[in-house]
């Protein structure tokens, strides 16, 4: 048995996994009021592409999903705004995949989602005395639509505006049957139909964790590749996400030149909303009697020790709960939580010291040393705030830094001014041994 389930959870109340786009995702997303209605409007106004960067497991992709959910629900609710439809999948570039492989993909998925939402609509989600009109009646009536029977045919608008079904079969649920096919042509059709009108919305689709072709160049040469046949289609509310510094690039592309908002930079969660994220779990996940051997003052201390990234956050919080189950422990009173969580906080944190210890020489603990000062991020052009002559000097303590997994870094080739360097999560740990040990 799941040891959560004996602690009175149906669920982990720690997944690491990106919030989704539902009302659950809703009720678990905290704070970055700020962030969510400058994203919203983003993706209500007009066709520019949206980009948003931070630090890995720092919160992005719940945002969009949480945002275009939210911002779905108030439309379909009569409450106002463009149709937002949340892709029900994000996607990611690969310097591998082929590139009708990507699209055929994009274009499969946006169609499981306008199917799924219409379907979740018509089981009797449209609140009462909601009349579809515009861009929501012509998604509903579209002949992509037709679940007289619960299954879902693909259908081609004909020039009567009725709709043929065509015989999609097996096809439609293979990325293989979208590759080169008519279907692709009639998801764009009917997209083009739905969202006629500029500023009626679209599907809000994902291109995730762009740092993984690693340099801002490569970025950039893919979403080029892109331009024509996803990313300026009408009815697709594109947003592209990664690591800080890697969009900057694409967004000075001069082949892009306009067509993407400036990245909206998500740092980590603010202090104020962090007992609302274990607050938030506990409803969702736990009964009332719900027991966990952490408490919330430990549970902050331990997000302003990674710096508010949720994702170690939970993973962490995760480990520790594990580690109390199979020890058979079980503090009940806050004094003792606590001080079981300090031991083996205390541990985990000596852990990860020594292994950086053996691997980080002394003039690289400096470098790190000063990072850790600077919270946002620095840029390699900023050597001599680090005592260097020059940027080819600071470099190699940098790459240093990354292989004992303290930094990690992006290419940004347009602006070597940007922050591309950031503290990992492991980095504020070990930044935490090393305040502690000078104390
Ligand atoms: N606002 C929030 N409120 C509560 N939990 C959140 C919030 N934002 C993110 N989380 C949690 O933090 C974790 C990381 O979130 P997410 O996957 O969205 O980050 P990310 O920035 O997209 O990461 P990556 O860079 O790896 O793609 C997830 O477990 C998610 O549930
Ligand atoms: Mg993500």
């Amino acid at each position: 048995m799941n040891f959560y389930s004996g602690w009175g959870f149906r669920e982990s109340p720690f997944q690491v996994s990106a919030l989704a786009a539902t009302d659950e995702g809703s009720r678990l997303f905290v704070g970055r009021l700020d962030s969510r209605q400058k994203l919203e409007m983003r993706l209500a106004s007009g066709d520019r592409i949206v980009t948003i960067e931070g630090v890995n497991g720092v919160g992005k992709t719940s945002l969009v999903n949480v945002v275009a959910y939210l911002a779905y629900k108030k439309h379909v609710d009569g409450r106002g705004g463009p149709l937002l439809i949340p892709c029900v999948k994000a996607f990611q570039l690969d310097a591998d995949k082929e590139k009708s492989e990507l699209v055929a993909e994009v274009y499969q998925e946006v169609a499981q989602s306008l199917i799924h939402y219409a379907e979740g609509l018509r089981a009797g989600k449209l609140a009462d005395g909601i009349k579809p009109d515009g861009a929501l009646a012509k998604w509903l009536n579209s002949p992509l639509i037709s679940s007289r029977t619960g299954s879902v045919s693909l259908g081609l608008p004909t020039m009567g505006g009725g709709g043929v079904g065509i015989g999609v079969g097996g096809s439609f649920n293979t990325t293989e049957g979208f590759r080169g096919s008519g279907i692709q042509k009639l998801i764009k059709d009917t997209l083009g139909v739905i969202f006629a009108e500029a500023g009626s919305g679209g599907v809000v689709c994902v291109l995730d964790n762009l740092e993984l072709l690693q340099t801002s160049d490569a970025v950039r040469k893919q979403v080029e590749v892109l331009r024509d046949e996803l990313l300026t289609v009408p009815g697709f509310r594109w947003v592209l996400c990664g690591a800080p510094g890697i969009v900057h690039g694409v967004v000075s592309s001069p082949r892009l030149q306009g067509m993407l908002y400036d990245p909206l930079e998500i740092a980590g969660i603010e202090l104020k909303s962090l007992e609302d994220v274990l607050s938030s779990r506990l409803s969702v996940f736990g009964q009332s009697q719900a027991y966990l051997p952490i408490g919330t003052m430990d549970f902050v201390s331990l997000c302003d020790i990674l710096k508010g990234n949720l994702r170690a956050v939970l993973g962490m919080a995760d480990d520790y709960c594990l580690w109390v189950a199979e020890s058979g422990e079980r503090p009940v009173t806050d004094i003792d939580k606590s001080n079981l969580f300090k031991q083996w906080l205390d541990d985990e944190i000596e852990k990860y010291f020594k292994s950086a210890e053996s691997e980080v020489t002394q003039t690289a603990w400096g470098v790190f040393d000063k990072a850790v000062t600077k919270d946002g991020g620095f840029s390699p052009s900023s050597f001599a705030e680090f005592g260097f002559k020059n940027l080819q000097a600071l470099r190699p303590y940098v790459k240093d830094l990354e292989r004992a997994g303290l930094l990690v870094s992006t290419t940004d080739e347009i602006d070597k001014r940007r922050k591309t360097v950031s503290v990992t999560p492991k980095g504020w740990l070990v930044s935490e041994a090393r305040i502690r040990s000078q104390k």
